[in-house]
């Protein structure tokens, strides 16, 4: 499964840049919002730390303005990835812009029907918001089982691209089912690495070493 960071942060994807755990990021209005930036230039500076797709999204609601958006975006870089939202104006903007050879990301998605008609539509990516789902007491997981058994089905190129991870589990979870890529924030990748085991057996490691002073350099 493939890593993308869901942020903007250019010290974090740095960071996890140079750990080899970043495969591209996902950005939206809000975490560029968040960061405070001027989008395209925010934007270019994290197409040039990452070779992997940088996904970026559009504004506008209709679709001769999110073609515009969207044709304005991809040409920031090569690997950008144009990032619209799941109605039927970002489904018209996905054709074109996958016709034209523009990576494109179909975001919002929380339903299996969504994911089919954005995989129609000639998507790279399909976005269903895990996190969201389960906020309204539905299974965001079970959403990405389904669509994987369809994109199965009929074999579809599209990559399954899960959003919205509030959790580490959520990445095993998605990595079981067999998503294609994880988007998550940099503080649940590093989550990842965590165990309360691991902390228990170092703390007893140390403690013998101090006893017996061991030392290797
Ligand atoms: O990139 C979109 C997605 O990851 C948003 O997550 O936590 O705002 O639902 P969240």
């Amino acid at each position: 499964m493939k890593f993308f960071v869901d942020t903007a942060d250019i010290d974090a994807i740095k960071e996890l840049n140079d750990l080899g755990m970043v495969d591209g990021v996902t950005t939206n209005p809000s975490i560029i919002a968040k960061s405070g930036r001027d989008i395209i230039e925010v934007t270019k500076e994290i197409c040039d730390i990452v070779s992997g797709p940088v996904s970026a999204e559009v504004v506008a609601l209709d679709a001769e303005g999110m073609l515009a958006e969207g044709r304005k975006l991809a040409k920031i870089a090569p690997n950008i990835a144009v990032k619209v939202p799941l109605t039927w104006a970002g489904l018209k903007t996905c054709k074109t812009l996958s016709d034209e050879g523009t990576m494109v990301n179909v975001t919002l998605c929380f339903s299996a029907n969504q994911a089919l008609l954005a995989a129609k539509a000639g998507a790279t990516f399909i976005s269903p918001f895990i996190g969201r789902l389960d906020d309204i007491n539905l299974d965001g997981l079970e959403l990405i089982e389904s669509i994987r058994v369809i994109y199965d089905n009929y074999g579809f190129d599209t990559q399954i691209l899960a959003a919205s991870i509030r959790t580490a589990n959520h990445m095993s979870d998605c990595a079981k089912i067999g998503a294609d890529v994880a988007t998550a924030p940099p503080a649940i990748i590093k989550a990842m690495a965590n165990h309360v085991l691991t902390d228990k057996g170092l703390a007893g490691f140390m403690a013998d070493i101090e006893k017996a002073g061991i030392k290797i350099l």
